[in-house]
């Protein structure tokens, strides 16, 4: 069992949980990742580890509530205990010393971006950052990224913090202001690495994305984490969850995300209405 050491709300529907895993702690490398289950009659769910610390045991989560499951991890308080949390997975991003890596993060996407950007300022790079989110609240981990970064800067939808926009437009100034870097890093939602990717294709930037598909196993057995890069068929949980960005066939992983959307809908449904029908009766016996 994996206890709930602490758990802090670091945005709407965001939880920070620092989970007690010492083996996972001591193994974790950037870019990897956990598969967890909260209890027997729960289902498996990746989640990308933001934090390791090997010397206290224990790995930090961010959890963005987004599915049933997630929500369901949400509501569990601290001394709760994950039935299984299985990792490190997934092959440990690259880290190396290749002079200026422009980090750019959206919503979610800014968790894992986090030890890939603290890698790569360690390493000796220029670390630019770009955070973006729909309006100020959902820009997530600023402070722990400014801690990283050279310079950082943020966008908004709405306006609401930084410059007004998409992170996509952050970055074609910040290549216009200090010139094209030698690796961008684009986490974050489906289409805005998408868009980054076609963006930095055209001045030829290297550009790594990490994919968020759907897993199952998270160790290469059932296929459904199958992605096309380059026209072969590449299992994210195993050979990803990093890839060439200008090699990815964003439309197909958009497509197969979406697979399942009505299920979804409904398990979130179910889990909602259980739940607050579970929160009133609790009321009314008080
Ligand atoms: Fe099953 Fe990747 S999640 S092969």
């Amino acid at each position: 069992m994996f206890p709930i050491l602490a758990k802090e709300a670091i945005a709407p529907a965001f939880w920070r949980f620092v989970i007690k895993a010492p083996e996972i702690a001591r193994k974790h490398k950037p870019g990897q990742f956990v598969m967890v289950l909260l209890h027997e009659r729960g289902e498996r769910i990746p989640l990308t580890i933001a934090h390791s610390d090997p010397a206290g045991g224990t790995i930090t989560l961010v959890v963005q509530e987004v599915g049933k499951t997630t929500m369901e991890m949400g509501t569990l308080p601290v001394g709760a205990e994950l039935l299984a949390v299985v990792g490190p997975l997934g092959t440990p991003t690259h880290i190396e010393k290749v002079g200026v890596v422009t980090c750019v993060g959206g919503g979610a996407g800014i968790a894992p971006l986090l030890p890939i950007a603290a890698g790569m300022k360690a390493a000796g790079n220029t670390v630019y950052s770009i955070l973006g989110g729909r309006t100020k609240d959902l820009v997530i981990l600023r402070e722990e990224m400014a801690a990283v970064s050279d310079e950082i800067f943020f966008t908004t939808d709405d306006g609401t913090f930084g410059r007004k926009g998409f992170v996509t437009h952050a970055l074609a100034d910040l290549i216009a202001e200090k010139g094209k870097p030698d690796l961008v890093v684009a986490i974050g939602p489906a289409i805005m690495m998408k868009v980054v990717s076609d963006m930095t294709r055209k001045d030829a930037i290297p550009t790594l994305v990490s994919l968020n598909s759907i897993m199952i196993d998270g160790t290469g057995m059932c296929g459904c984490c199958r992605v096309d890069v380059g026209g072969q068929t590449r299992f994210v949980c195993v050979d990803g969850p990093e890839f060439d960005g200008h090699k990815v066939d964003f439309d197909l992983l958009i497509k197969r995300l979406r697979a399942f959307l009505p299920q979804e809908q409904e398990a979130r449904q179910r889990f909602l209405a259980t739940h607050q029908c579970r929160a009133m009766q609790g009321a009314s016996n008080a």
